[in-house]
Order: C-alpha cells, then sequence, then structure tokens
C-alpha cells in the first residue's frame, strides 16, 4: 500500500474499532514511518518597552494546516493556522500580553501554572469577545518552569483546545540557568506537544465525544506533525513534554526501554534526577526529561497503552535519528533545585474534594457566580482527592503542589516535585500539599477542575478567592451575575 492508503487503511481501522498490534486494542503502532520533520513552535519575540516590560501579541485565529499530509484541516492556533508560539520569560521578568480574538465566538487564554493575579488568570471571567483584546499584565515571579497557555471558557474549553488553541510558556530563572541544562531550543532543549486526533478522510477533525472521556484518537501528533522524526545532534538532549490532549493519557517510554532523567514536574526543577524507564501523563501535565544519545542511535519514543480508560493503545510518537557525530554535552547533574520541597504545617487546614461522576466536584456542579473556597494570602493547606469512581485528575490555578501520597502510598519518585496537575487514578484518593500564592482579589476566582476537559465543560470545577489572612469570613461567597455580549 501506498503511505496515503496505509494512513487511510489506519484511520478507517481505528473507525471501526479493529483492534491494534498494542496490548489496549486500538494503536498507531506499526503504521508510522516517522517521515516528517519534527516541527518546534517558534519562539515569540517580545516587543520590550521602554521600562523593560516585554509586550508579548497572540492573536486567535482561524486557518487551515495539513495536519495529514494531503488532507488540508480547518484548524485553529495562536498567530497561525495551528497551535501557538512558544512564550518564554525569565524570573523577575514584567510581562504584558496583548491577546485578539479573531474567532467568530468568545473565548478566553489562560496561563496554566503562572503565578498571577486572577484578573491576569485567563479563566472563564476574562471572556474575550470576537473581534476584541485582552491586556493581561503581571511580574513573573515563580521558578523555572514549562508552563503554558490555552483557552478556558465554561462550556467549550475541550473544543477550543482540541481545534488547536495551545502553547507553551516557558519560564526560566538564574539557578536553573547555572546548572549547564541543555539550553539551546530547538536543538538540545525541545518542547514536545503530545496531542490526540481523530482526522477523517476529508480532513476534517472529528469532535464527536465518547460519553465519558469526551474524544480519545488514535492519531497522534507531536507540536502538530503526524508521524514525525527529529534529528539529535547533542550527546544530551531536553525534552519538554506535554500532555496537551483533551483526554488522552500517555505512558512514554522509548522502544529500546533506555532509561531516562526526569528533572522536572509541571511548576519546576525535581531536587536531583530521576531515572525511569516510563513516566505517565495526563492531560494538562508536563516533565521535563534529559536523554542520553549515541551517535547513529535510532530509537522511538512511545506510549504504551494501559487500563485507565482514557489510555488505550500502543502509539508510536516520535523517532529520534542521532547524526554520526554529536556535539558534546555536560553529563547530567548530579542536584538540581536548591529550594525545599513544599512542606505543611502541623496543623494545617485540611479541604476535602469528592469527585463522582463526570460534572461534579463535592455534589455540585460548577457555578460561575458561586465562590466555593476561601483561601488566605500564602496559606499552606492539605486538599484530599477523594475519587470515587473512574479515571480523573485534578489542576488548581495559581499554586504549586507536592503530591503526598495516593491512596497512602508514596507516589513514584519522579512525581515527588512541584506540580499543578496530578493524575487521581479511579476509586483512589491523593493528598497534596498544596501552597497558595499571594495575589489577593475576593471578587475574582480562580479554578481548580478535573482537565479531562470534557469533564471541566460539565461541571467538575470549582472556585476559590485568595484573601488577605483574617478577611476570609467577611468575603462573598456569591458574585455578581456578569453578562456577557456577542
Ligand atoms: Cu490548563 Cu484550568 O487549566
Ligand atoms: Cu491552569
Ligand atoms: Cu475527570
Amino acid at each position: 500500500m501506498k503511505r496515503r492508503d496505509l494512513l487511510m487503511f489506519a484511520g478507517l481501522a481505528a473507525l471501526a474499532g479493529c483492534g491494534g498490534p498494542g496490548t489496549g486494542g486500538k494503536g498507531n503502532a506499526g503504521s508510522v514511518r516517522f517521515v516528517n520533520r519534527l516541527r518546534v513552535p517558534p519562539l515569540l519575540e517580545p516587543a520590550v518597552a521602554a521600562d523593560g516590560t516585554k509586550r508579548f501579541s497572540l492573536t486567535m485565529q482561524a486557518g487551515r494546516a495539513e495536519l495529514l499530509p494531503g488532507r488540508p484541516t480547518t484548524t485553529w492556533g495562536f498567530n497561525g493556522a495551528f497551535l501557538g508560539p512558544t512564550v518564554r520569560a525569565t524570573r523577575g521578568d514584567r510581562v504584558a500580553m496583548r491577546v485578539r480574538n479573531q474567532l467568530r465566538e468568545p473565548s478566553t487564554v489562560h496561563w496554566h501554572g503562572m503565578r498571577l493575579p486572577a484578573a491576569m488568570d485567563g479563566g472563564p471571567h476574562q471572556m474575550i469577545e470576537p473581534g476584541g483584546v485582552w491586556s493581561p499584565h503581571w511580574t513573573v515571579d515563580q521558578p523555572a518552569a514549562t508552563s503554558w497557555y490555552h483557552p478556558h471558557l465554561h462550556g467549550s474549553t475541550a473544543r477550543h483546545v482540541y481545534r488547536g488553541l495551545a502553547g507553551l510558556f516557558l519560564v526560566d530563572d538564574p539557578a536553573t540557568a547555572a546548572l549547564g541544562l541543555p539550553a539551546t531550543y530547538g536543538v538540545d532543549d525541545v518542547p514536545l506537544v503530545l496531542q490526540d486526533k481523530i482526522i477523517d478522510g476529508n480532513g476534517a477533525l472529528r469532535e464527536d465525544p465518547r460519553p465519558t472521556w469526551g474524544l480519545i484518537g488514535d492519531q497522534i501528533l507531536v507540536n502538530g506533525v503526524y508521524d514525525p522524526f527529529f534529528e539529535v545532534t547533542t550527546t544530551l538532549v531536553r525534552l519538554r513534554i506535554l500532555n496537551g490532549s483533551t483526554a488522552r493519557m500517555y505512558h512514554v517510554e522509548f522502544s529500546d526501554r533506555r532509561r531516562f532523567h526526569v528533572i522536572g514536574t509541571d511548576a519546576g526543577l525535581l531536587a536531583a534526577p530521576v531515572t525511569v524507564d516510563r513516566v505517565q501523563l495526563s492531560p494538562g501535565e508536563r516533565l521535563e526529561i534529559l536523554v542520553e544519545f549515541a551517535p547513529r542511535d535510532q530509537v522511538v519514543l512511545r506510549s504504551v497503552g494501559g487500563d485507565n480508560g482514557l489510555d488505550e493503545g500502543d502509539h508510536d510518537l516520535l523517532k529520534f535519528v542521532a547524526a554520526g557525530l554529536l556535539a558534546p554535552r555536560p553529563a547530567v547533574p548530579a542536584r538540581l533545585a536548591a529550594a525545599p520541597g513544599i512542606e505543611v504545617p502541623a496543623g494545617a487546614r485540611e479541604r476535602r474534594f469528592r469527585l463522582s461522576g463526570s460534572d461534579e466536584i463535592n455534589g455540585r456542579e460548577m457555578a460561575m457566580n458561586r465562590i466555593d473556597e476561601v483561601v488566605p494570602a500564602g496559606a499552606r493547606e492539605i486538599w484530599h482527592i477523594e475519587n470515587t469512581v473512574y479515571a480523573h485528575n485534578f489542576h488548581i490555578h495559581e499554586v504549586a503542589f507536592r503530591v503526598l501520597d495516593i491512596d497512602g502510598e508514596q507516589p513514584p519518585a519522579y512525581l515527588r516535585g512541584p506540580k499543578d496537575t496530578v493524575f487521581v487514578p479511579g476509586k483512589s484518593t491523593v493528598r497534596l500539599a498544596v501552597q497558595f500564592g499571594h495575589h489577593t482579589d475576593p471578587t475574582t476566582p480562580y479554578m481548580y477542575h478535573c482537565h479531562i476537559l470534557r469533564h471541566e465543560d460539565k461541571g467538575m470545577m470549582g472556585q476559590f478567592v485568595i484573601v488577605e489572612p483574617g478577611t476570609e469570613a467577611s468575603v462573598a461567597r456569591t458574585l455578581p451575575t456578569h453578562h456577557h455580549h456577542g
């Protein structure tokens, strides 16, 4: 069969529900040949104002992208047809974003992982009408990390992200820069945005969701490229992996089962590298890893199927092809972050969140005008996420947390770093040590929610405000109802 026919066959097989070669039923393993060069999202150049503020411009727009060869797909993107450029800033920078919405419908842009005032967060309360502009600004004050940005409107986040609205937001800091980690963007410091799609024979993105999860596709794109390869030119490569899927979970490993080093989780570096041969990422999670290569190595990054319901099938993601001569890089450092892990004081406040079904938390659907939790600025608390049903995950805006335990057991060593999103296996309880920030605003909430976007859209989300310590009792729990025009 010719390549295109093969792709068509794979697509039809997937639609027909035929079993793939892998353990989990469907999958693409064996049907991809790694013929397309990996695209690396371009760095977005800021305009630097007289006072040093870095001004970044992002435009949400519709376009057409050739996600599969010869089958142009109608998509959405930032500053282009699909996905968005990489925003990059250093701790201490003042940043000002100019977000234009050229779509025909309202949307928002949320800075997932950024520590900032609630009014700048880009959640469902910061809608941008068609033709409108939103201009949030803040001072970057958090450790180096791989964050990202994506729409976050109530009820339609899954559709907006799935169509292509997502990009990376990298934070640098001097301490991390001094570690000598690979840092040449696109060469030995490479972002990998993993997203699954179902693209039909006409090139249309299918959006029909499955009742429980929403869309789970078998065409996996890396940075918007199907069937990709990457040319390795250095002995050590840093990969910043983002699960940018709406629901699918990945269990990532190399085809030769080589070991690699996890150096960072969602919100920053681990204390020291952790060597593993497989990592998992639920939607919204990020990991930074270091991988050693030898000259002429050829190895496939793949995701193996699991039994959580949202991780079926074995999928080849990306082939690494190493040159005959590799530029040397320093060895993997023995220590990474100087900052201690997140600890909670004795007697810390504990809060409980029960996930049942797929559209509520603690028995309540998300309501735009209801404040569910009031948190004093700078608090450190223990949050219990109790899942009574099938797999979910949990993301908290504006915070960094550490996973204390999963059903009483410590998480794997590579998941003990600072995070903002965590997988919550079916019928299990995850406890988090949560460090809240200092931006107070009693009338503008932040969100916490399941990052399986269909669940978020259906109401598995809640709202919290951060307030001056001591004022908690006087905070109004009901917000005035806003009217959105357009
Ligand atoms: Cu990445 Cu509230 O979201
Ligand atoms: Cu977020
Ligand atoms: Cu969920």
